[in-house]
């Protein structure tokens, strides 16, 4: 049997049976669309979990990743390439707040791991301040600032370090949580997994002025909510919070593993060789493929097609089963009447993939920056289809 004629729905697995899976098997992508091998052919609000900024297949991605594999598939940083620095010159001007060093990794929950280490190691302080219903990843430190991690699958057996939560509405109540002791106020500006919930600008200031006050580091999560889902290039563009480290991954490499610690200039001047190493981060694959994601996003201008479709989505998908919307850009909760399971299932008979959320009353969208009002037409058409 060729390796193309394999169907996994059809043999014994040998993946960890860790993941729930849709009863749908996708082979290709192109744009928007994901087509299956039954024939069918979805129109994609999840993006591949909000991986898939520019889409599937996009030629400028494509020929990014080509070319520098035929040159350099993968050097060392302990060997200097032009394709690393310029990718990082890239994304500190994309950001454009003063974030201007970068470290590169290869996912989310490393690039939190790293944040928060360093804010350990440079303020010499024991507990971390995390939000209700934040996401963080699923290793030791990441997992620890993640809310119900411990509950639900944590399994180390404690937590590396101290870690409070704070209710992610009350900016009245933060000063009483964040103290001289904590390092680090780790948040996502939009919590993804938290049901597409934007903190808002309140919030994030009053966390910006606290952390100043005690001199804890404010370290924003852009894993999901970075690199133009929100319509600016940040949630710290967006919000106008500048915290002192961002995290982000995701759409950064539009499907190739690649994530990115961005540091203040502050931090950046405390930094010693060792403090932090990878083996595969800044490799020149990912590098050249974050180059090009910028260069897209920017030539394409697609943050102004999230900006303009996020608000005509916001403006026209309140219909049957929606009662409201939540969270900026194309990083969208739509409130339900009934749980969000079952519209997502009704909607991808409908051949529609969207996601969840932790969340039971929240359905996410995620779609690529490329989606047009069209496509959000179909969206619209499907739910007002769905009864209410
Ligand atoms: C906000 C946020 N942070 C961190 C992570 C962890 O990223 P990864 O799965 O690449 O480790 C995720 C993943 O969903 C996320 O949404």
């Amino acid at each position: 049997m060729t390796s193309s004629a394999y169907s996994p729905q059809a043999h014994a697995s040998h993946l960890a049976k860790v993941f729930a899976q849709y009863p749908i098997e996708i082979t290709h992508g192109e744009g928007v669309w994901l087509h299956a091998r039954d024939g069918r052919k979805l129109l994609d609000f999840y993006g591949g979990h909000a991986v898939a900024g520019l889409g599937y297949g996009h030629p400028r991605w494509l020929a990014a990743l080509e070319g520098q594999a035929r040159r350099m598939a993968f050097q060392t940083n302990a060997l200097p390439m032009a394709v690393r620095e310029r990718a990082a010159a890239r994304l500190a001007k994309f950001a454009g707040i003063g974030l201007d060093t970068i470290f590169w990794i290869n996912s989310g929950a490393e690039a939190n791991e790293n944040a928060l280490k360093l804010a350990f190691k440079l303020t010499g302080r024991g507990k971390a301040v995390a939000l209700e219903q934040g996401w963080h990843g699923r290793t030791a430190a990441a997992g620890a600032v993640t809310w119900g991690a411990l509950e639900k699958w944590y399994g180390f057996p404690r937590r590396p370090f101290d870690v409070s939560f704070a209710a992610r509405d009350r900016p009245d109540a933060v000063d009483a949580i964040i103290d001289r002791d904590t390092a680090a106020v780790i948040v996502e500006p939009v919590q993804g997994v938290g049901g597409a919930y934007d903190v808002g600008t309140p919030m994030l200031q009053a966390l910006r002025r606290r952390c100043d006050e005690v001199g804890a580091l404010l370290i924003f999560d852009e894993v999901q909510c970075g690199m133009g889902r929100t319509g600016a290039p940040f949630g710290a563009n967006f919000f106008a919070v500048i915290p002192d480290m961002i995290t982000t991954a995701k759409a950064l490499g539009n499907g190739f593993p690649v994530s990115a610690l961005m540091l203040s200039e502050r931090l950046a001047q405390q930094l010693k060789n060792d403090d932090m190493g990878t083996t595969f981060g800044g490799g020149p694959m990912a590098c050249a493929v974050a180059e090009a994601v910028i260069d897209t996003i920017e030539a394409d201008g697609l943050l102004a097609n999230v900006r303009q479709v996020s608000a005509y989505l916001r403006a026209s998908c309140v219909q049957g089963p929606v009662i409201g919307t939540q969270g900026a850009g194309l990083l969208l909760g739509l409130k339900t009447s009934r749980p969000a399971k079952e519209v997502q299932q009704a909607l991808l008979e409908q051949n529609i993939l969207t996601g969840t959320s932790a969340d039971p009353n929240v359905l996410r969208l995620l779609p690529a920056y490329i989606l047009t009002e069209g496509h959000v037409d179909q969206l619209c058409a499907a739910l007002a289809a769905i009864p209410a």
